[in-house]
């Protein structure tokens, strides 16, 4: 029976063949045509893209050829009725079809190998000029600290750059696994608790881009976002100036310790300002509820209450679990007292 359904070999090789070319080509070209990621918006992007679509000119015939083998044998040599107690014929092997079968893979599997590697190594070559900026990540908020020569870092929630000037990432966590992405960049790297993670990026096109963690660390982590803006140089010259003059800082030049310490947070205790908007502190953290929507009819116990037991109250639209509960250890009683003055005096001011 079986040789009689396999008389005509030739039908179904040519058959598996002219299906398997058509559905490559089918296949092809909806893996080019979809638009798999955002907009390039950095010198990475280009070459990792161009990676993406050698790899689906390669990944989809052999899904295809797979896929129509396991079809066609499916449908000629499934077991019949009456067949049951059958065994097939006793088969030691086909050293020729095994060796092809090895061969091809491993040839591709080389090609592919070196290719990602020549354009790995591309991307991530040292630049001239490189500028290097610290990822902080921690739930569930990002900083970005810009070194200054001879004085304390410059600390940001929001991520500026400046177009077509190279950038080196040095990223690390606080807490957890958590994962430093911006897609419209195309790279990304783990943050690590304990070890530094580094990556290079020139961002080469104007405009505001998302930056995630793509990494599951907890209940926030789906509101672990901000944003990074790339502009201009002067622009970028301008927002460094702007920071070097510290938003805690007032008229006379005095730094307000309890402003910076909304904004920025303290070795222990997560920095308000990383998820919560305030005006006064210049901070645009979008995790949290917007203070100066939020607090403005609110007494100094509610307030006090929002900071050291979050879950109390959930305003809506916002859920448990994300705000760190700790902030009665990690803040003194004097800092939490003057955070509870500071935020009842210029919450919506
Ligand atoms: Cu941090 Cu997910």
């Amino acid at each position: 029976m079986r040789r009689e359904r396999a008389r005509d070999e030739k039908t179904p090789v040519l058959w598996m063949v002219v299906h398997g070319v058509i559905a490559s080509a089918v296949g092809i070209a909806f893996g080019l045509v979809i638009e798999w990621f955002p907009e390039q918006a950095s010198t990475q992007a280009g070459p990792i893209d161009h990676l993406y679509d050698v790899l689906i000119w390669t990944s989809v015939p052999v899904f295809v050829t797979v896929s129509i083998i396991v079809l066609f044998s499916v449908r000629n040599f499934k077991m019949r009725p009456g067949e049951e107690q059958l065994d097939g014929p006793p088969i030691h092997g086909n050293t020729r079809l095994e060796v092809i079968w090895t061969a091809i893979p491993a040839v591709v599997l080389v090609v592919l190998c070196s290719y990602s590697w020549v354009v790995l190594n591309d991307i991530e070559e040292a630049q001239a000029n490189e500028m290097r900026i610290n990822v902080v990540g921690q739930q569930f908020a990002w900083t970005f600290e810009y070194p200054q020569a001879g004085g304390k870092p410059i600390k940001s929630t929001q991520l500026y750059l400046p177009k077509d000037r190279p950038v080196r990432f040095y990223v690390k966590a606080l807490d957890v696994i958590h994962d430093f992405w911006v897609p419209a960049f195309r790279m990304k790297v783990d943050a690590v608790p304990g070890i530094e993670t580094k990556y290079r990026v020139t961002p080469n096109r104007l405009g505001n881009y998302p930056v995630v963690c793509a990494e599951l660390c907890g209940l926030g982590h789906s509101v672990m976002r901000t944003t990074t803006r790339v502009v201009t140089e002067p622009e970028f010259d301008k927002w460094i100036a702007e920071q070097k003059a510290p938003a805690a800082a007032t008229a006379d030049g005095e730094v307000d310790p309890t402003k910076q310490l909304f904004a920025e947070g303290t070795g222990a205790a997560t920095a308000c300002g990383s998820c919560h908007t305030l005006a006064d502190a210049g901070t645009q953290g979008q995790a949290g509820p917007d203070l100066d929507e939020t607090l403005p009819d609110k007494d100094a116990a509610y307030i006090e209450e929002s900071i050291t037991a979050p879950d109390a109250e959930i305003p809506a639209g916002f859920q448990d679990g994300i705000m760190p509960k700790n902030y009665r250890d990690t803040l003194s009683a004097e800092e939490l007292e003057a955070l509870v003055k500071y935020l009842g005096e210029v919450a919506g001011k």
